[in-house]
This record gives C-alpha cells, structure tokens and sequence, in this order.
C-alpha cells in the first residue's frame, strides 16, 4: 500500500461543474495503490459546482481572484504547501500565467473537448465546441489531452480519444459523449504521469 506521502500530488484548476474533477478525484480515491492523489481543486469562482464536488470528496479548495492567480508570491507557496507535482486544467476559464507554466514545464496538462486542431483556440470552449461540431455536421469527434505551453491549446498532444456522432446528435448529446470519453481517460492519463514521476 502506498502511504499519502508516496503519491503524486495533484492540484486540478476548474471554473464550472467541475464532473471532470470529481471523475479524477474518486478514480485516485478508489485504491490505496493508485500513484497519485488530488490534493488540491484551484478556483475562480466561489459558486462553481466543483467547489462543492470537491468539499463533498474531502479535497481542499483555493478559490483565486484573477490577481492573486497571476501573483507568483501567492501561487507558488499554494502550490508548495500542498506539495503539487502535476497541475491538471479541467475547464478552466483564466489564462494561465507564464510563470506557473514554466515551474509546471512537461507537468501542466489540459483537457480539451475536441479533436484539436479542430475546433480549438479562441472562444472554442464547452458548448461553443459541440455547437460548432453539430454545425459542421461532423461524424465524429473526440477529446484531446495536451501539455500547457505559452500558447495554450497548442503545447504537445499526449493522448487522443475519438467517438461516432450520428446526425441527429444535438449538442448536448455531443457534451455527454464527449464527457464520457473524458472521465475515463483524463484520470488514467495522469495516473500514467504519476507513475513516470515516481520512477
Ligand atoms: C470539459 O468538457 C473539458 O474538456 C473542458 O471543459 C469541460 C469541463 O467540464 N475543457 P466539467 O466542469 O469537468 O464537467
């Protein structure tokens, strides 16, 4: 078994639901074995669901202001006092500074809920993504899971999952295909880090 202090720690950023998080969250929970844990959920919105998700599953919660997230002297110390290794973005709407991602080099990942490069960069966010998918009546989409760099949906693609669409899928039917590839990917994914980190 591995104790608490063996394990990767993770810190997830979100601003919305926060379904993701909690997927990542329960798939560590789950087994005394796994090679990692979330310590940690990063906010900028008090009132977000995954505020309550993560306070439900027993995990701390920072809720930041734009300010204090582009503040070095306030992230870096957060980050060290939960001892955080890996930095997973699960639907966070606030520019990462540089700062964060040049200490989080190759250990920064986010998620996005399309096949990039398609349907990525600006305003390409949640529903905007699966709107414009059904728009273009594409057969298929998918998620791609990538390393943060400066320029943010463009840092190296570790892993693509793709998913059939038929032509009466609305957005919402997108979104919950879409949700179901991420929930079982995103955690074995950084689950797959921890152990590169621990080697
Ligand atoms: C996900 O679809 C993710 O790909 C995107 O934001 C969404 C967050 O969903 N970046 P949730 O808050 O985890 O439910």
């Amino acid at each position: 078994m591995k104790t608490t202090s063996d394990k990767t720690k993770i810190a997830i950023f979100a601003s919305g639901s926060g379904s993701n998080a909690e997927a990542i969250i329960r798939y560590f929970n789950s087994s005394a074995d796994a090679p990692g844990q979330v310590a940690l959920v990063v906010t900028n919105r008090a009132d977000a669901g995954v505020v309550e998700r993560a306070r439900r599953l027993g995990v701390a919660v920072a809720t930041l202001t734009r300010s204090e997230l582009n503040d070095a002297a306030v992230m870096l110390p957060l980050m060290e006092r939960h001892g955080i290794e890996i930095i997973a973005l699960a639907g966070f709407l606030m520019m990462i500074p540089p700062f964060l991602i040049e200490r989080y080099d190759g250990r920064m990942v986010n998620i996005h809920p399309s096949l990039l490069p398609k349907y990525g960069g600006k305003g390409m966010y949640g529903r905007h993504v699966h709107e414009a998918v059904v728009g273009a009546r594409e057969t298929e989409t998918g998620i791609t899971i990538h390393l943060v760099s400066e320029r943010y949906d463009e840092g190296a693609i570790l892993l693509q999952a793709r998913v059939g669409l038929s032509p009466t899928d609305t957005p919402a039917d997108v979104a919950a295909k879409v949700h179901e590839l991420e929930h079982h990917h995103y955690p074995r994914l950084l689950a797959s880090l921890c152990l590169r980190r621990s080697h």
